[in-house]
């Protein structure tokens, strides 16, 4: 197949320089579709990865004595927020990082109060950059007005590009007359490599003394710059690190760390393991780690591979929709896609450290938003929300009616004053329409289920 690359690559060039995008973006695009025509697949079967091991990466509590060093680096580290998706799988078009999260703030306003609060506690001027997409872009911009990096003359927000939808059955370019926004995606967090280059913003990183950079979701609100991890990369000459956490039974779908036969770190998903293998991916006690999305980087090592390979170069995801996803009559299509974290396996030289779940609060759901509003979470001084000291070990398994509460607006609508007290709650299924009232307070197992009208729950 990849002899006729150029040929099927032809009309995705005449589309992506039509629409404005760099000549890097179609290079990286060319490379993902390439392996897409061959049909790669990308697997890993058990025998190509080793485990990693308890004891072979270190954890985030041995690190203190790269405090001081990274005290004294925090003017050369930047803060990335990965915020270019949407809170499509919570019904939001829009920005996820606009929804509020506690006492009315959002995500964007707790994450500027973090960095107001790092400057001002560490004297520092430490910038905060949002990688954007055209579709978050405004509502951010509005959410962050008055806050800026005017110290150090860095913009505060830089866009990620966008990929062409591939047509599933054919392999070629997809139209959409009835909307040809929707003839694009999202590129996935692993185009913040090629968008740092092309919005020019590694080389003005590198050239204001910011060596470093600490990337996380815009929906984790436990990610919060640490000195000690900044001392550690800094001081062990590291051009990658993940923060990983320990895997639990109820990631045992999830993706998880391994090493390659030839030692390098990489991360394996479950689509990229045949079946037989399953058994071994989903032994927890096997395959101990997984990734949380946040990661350190040495800018100068970034721009080395940039400069060497011309990219980052990562696997390929391929994501399968309808073209236009609230229309499941719409052609078949698939979303190329990368992930930030596949760039592991890049650094031969990267490592990856545990960190305790707290640095971990992730929102991906309504149910998750429940518990972070609620008080099983804290909002500690540094603006950080972490678990309570009574929730530390397990956070309580929400389920919530599909039928009810996916949407967002439909789940506020049902918690009028707010998160239920669930400190004391293991567990919590909701079945049916039940709308919470003023204080309730779950603990234990609960189990709400009601039929027929909606209810009020006391
Ligand atoms: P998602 O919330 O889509 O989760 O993105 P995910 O893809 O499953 O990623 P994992 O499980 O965390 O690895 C995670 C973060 O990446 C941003 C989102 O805004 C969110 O903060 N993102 C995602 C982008 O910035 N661009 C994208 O194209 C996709």
């Amino acid at each position: 197949a990849s002899c006729d690359l150029h040929a099927r690559f032809r009309p995705f060039a005449e589309k992506m320089e039509q629409a404005g995008l760099d000549p890097m973006v179609l290079n990286v695009f060319k490379s993902l579709y390439d392996r897409l025509l061959c049909g790669e697949t990308g697997d890993m079967p058990e025998r190509s990865v080793v485990p990693v091991k308890e004891g072979e990466i270190r954890r985030y509590g041995e690190l203190a004595d790269y405090t001081d060093l990274g005290m004294t680096l925090m003017n050369q580290v930047a803060i990335i927020k990965l915020n270019g998706g949407l809170g499509t799988s919570m019904g939001l078009e829009r920005a996820k990082s606009i929804i509020p999260v506690r006492d009315g703030m959002t995500f964007l306003d707790l994450i500027r109060a973090q960095v107001e609060c790092l400057r001002s506690s560490y004297g520092v001027n430490t910038p905060l950059l949002l990688m954007n997409s055209f579709r978050t872009h405004e509502d951010t911009l509005a959410a962050m007005r008055g806050f800026d990096n005017a110290a150090t003359g860095l913009p505060l927000t830089f866009m990620q590009n966008r990929f062409p939808k591939v047509l599933a059955d054919s392999l070629e370019p997809a139209r959409w007359l009835p909307d040809p926004e929707l003839e694009w995606n999202p590129p996935g967090h692993g185009d913040i490599y090629t968008s740092l280059v092309t919005s020019h913003l590694l080389p003005q990183l590198l050239a204001a003394g910011i060596r470093y950079a600490f990337v996380s979701n815009s929906d984790n609100l436990g990610a919060l710059l640490d000195p000690a991890l900044l001392g550690y990369i800094a001081a062990e000459k590291l051009p990658f690190v993940m923060e990983v956490a320990r895997r639990q039974d109820t990631d045992r779908k999830g993706g998880h760390l391994a090493r390659l036969r030839d030692g390098r770190l990489v991360l394996r998903e479950i689509s990229q393991c045949p079946n037989e293998d399953l058994e071994h991916f989903q032994n927890v006690a096997r395959h101990r780690y997984f990734n949380t999305n946040s990661i350190w980087l040495d800018l100068a090592a970034v721009e080395e591979v940039v400069l060497r390979e011309g990219m980052v170069p990562l696997a390929l995801i391929r994501n399968r929709k309808n073209i236009d996803p609230r229309n499941l009559g719409s052609p078949k299509v698939i979303q190329v896609e990368t992930a930030m974290g596949a760039a592991i396996a890049c650094f031969p030289k990267a490592s990856a450290v545990e960190v305790p779940r707290s640095r971990f609060a992730p929102v991906k759901t309504t149910a998750d938003l429940l518990t972070v509003m609620s008080d099983c979470y804290e909002l500690r001084d540094d603006f950080s929300l972490a678990p309570h000291p009574d929730r530390a070990a397990a956070l309580p398994s929400v389920r919530l009616d599909s039928r009810y509460y996916t949407r967002i607006d439909d789940f506020t609508r049902r918690f009028p004053q707010g998160p239920p007290s669930m400190v004391g709650c293991s567990s919590l299924c909701v079945t049916g329409d039940v709308t919470f009232g003023d204080g309730v307070v779950l603990s234990g197992d609960e189990s709400i289920r009601v039929h027929g009208a909606a209810s009020v729950f006391r």
